[in-house]
């Protein structure tokens, strides 16, 4: 079956520039034709998550994908990288450059970035940096990275202040996402994706968000053409969203909502696995809205009706389910403070009108917040 497509088009001030997110399945064994293009004949580097490696039978996918690689290059080589937040440092950046770097690699070489969303991130970053910027070609194997990460070109690390403080905007040339390697992934890292795909209905879309309520058992068990339809809308969603925001100086940062809050939540996790990246958002989507209530913007009813969906998908929905982290609320609003969507100093949050009606909310008044953590933690 034909892949998807959905172009990503930004009216950048500079130039016209569009890529291709290629949706569907079993791409990844069937590249050979939409990848030719884009890989003709040059040096590749392969940047993959340890996950998956040549020498394991059960990567038959990544296997095959190489297999393509090599035919359609000129050389390619391998860089593996654990998966994880805490692979988002500095020093493992210094390794993947230098790896390149003795490739003897050049302008005109590729990167590729075949994994979860911090391969995605990581690799993006070495891709815009490496000789003043490579191109790069993302193939997000978690649906976080489908329907999120891999597209929209935001790159980077973490500092030890908070997430992704250090970073650049670096567009992929292609995005293939294959449905079926999803079944590789965890329930957990399944579910925590899926948090992002549930995003875009409450920021944008009423009607998507109605679909993912009715449909939330197929998804689940992964029905192939559910997850084809979800997947698609999700970029779809984000790439009218980035088409005339590309660095985030508007409507870009309703992306965000429930991000501030769980940006907090996870760096207070060290990144160690107790809690991921989706299960901090989840949490900091249920926050986002109970403040949008608390405030006065948003009915208790569409909060609650939030809130129990998360609950129905068994993610979890507050502060007090994350165990073994210490958060306080002035550790938390110290955390705040580094948020890249503030601004002179003022916070900024994204909150709810109703589902599919979010709203930036600039010069967030601390008070209101600390009373509002306080109840909450
Ligand atoms: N993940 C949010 C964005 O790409 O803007």
């Amino acid at each position: 079956m034909k892949p998807n497509i959905i172009n990503v088009s930004l009216n950048d001030k500079f130039n016209n520039f569009s890529y291709p997110i290629f949706i569907g399945n079993d791409l990844l064994s069937n590249c050979e034709e939409i990848l030719k293009t884009f890989i003709s004949k040059r040096k590749v580097i392969l940047i993959h998550d340890n996950f998956f490696s040549l020498n394991n039978k059960d990567n038959e996918k990544f296997i095959s994908f190489f297999k393509i690689i090599k035919k359609l290059s000129q050389s390619v080589n391998l860089i593996g990288i654990p998966g994880g937040d805490k692979t988002k440092n500095i020093s493992q950046l210094e390794y993947i450059l230098e790896e390149c770097l003795s490739f003897k690699i050049d302008r005109n070489s590729l990167i590729i970035a075949f994994g979860g969303g911090v391969i995605g991130d990581i690799a993006g970053f070495a891709a815009s940096i490496l000789l003043r910027g490579i191109d790069f070609v993302q193939i997000p194997t978690t649906l976080l990275a489908q329907v999120d990460s891999s597209v929209g070109g935001k790159t980077g690390i973490n500092s030890n202040k908070s997430k992704n403080l250090i970073g650049s905007f670096h567009q992929p040339i292609a995005v293939i996402a294959d449905i079926d390697i999803l079944k590789t992934l965890s329930k957990r890292e399944y579910l925590a994706g899926l948090v992002e795909v549930i995003k875009y209905g409450l920021i944008y879309d009423v009607k998507f968000f109605n679909t993912l309520e009715n449909n939330y058992k197929d998804i689940l068990n992964y029905d192939e053409s559910k997850l084809n339809e979800i997947i698609s809308k999700s970029c779809e969603i984000k790439s009218l969203i980035i088409k005339n925001d590309e660095k985030e100086n508007g409507n870009r940062a309703l992306l965000n909502l429930g991000h501030t809050f769980g940006h907090a939540i996870e760096s207070f996790g060290k990144y160690d696995g107790t809690i991921i990246h989706g299960e901090a958002v989840s949490i900091g989507i249920c926050l986002a809205f109970r403040l949008s209530s608390k405030m006065g913007y948003c009915p208790l009813i569409e909060t609650e009706r939030v809130v129990s969906f998360f609950k129905k998908l068994n993610l979890p929905t507050s502060l007090q389910e994350v165990k073994n982290i210490s958060i306080t609320t002035s550790e938390m609003l110290k955390k705040f403070k580094y948020d890249k969507k503030n601004k002179n100093n003022k916070l900024t949050f994204i909150l709810s009108k109703k589902i599919g009606k979010s709203f930036i909310k600039n010069n967030m008044d601390e008070n209101i917040l600390t009373e509002f953590l306080d109840d909450e933690i």
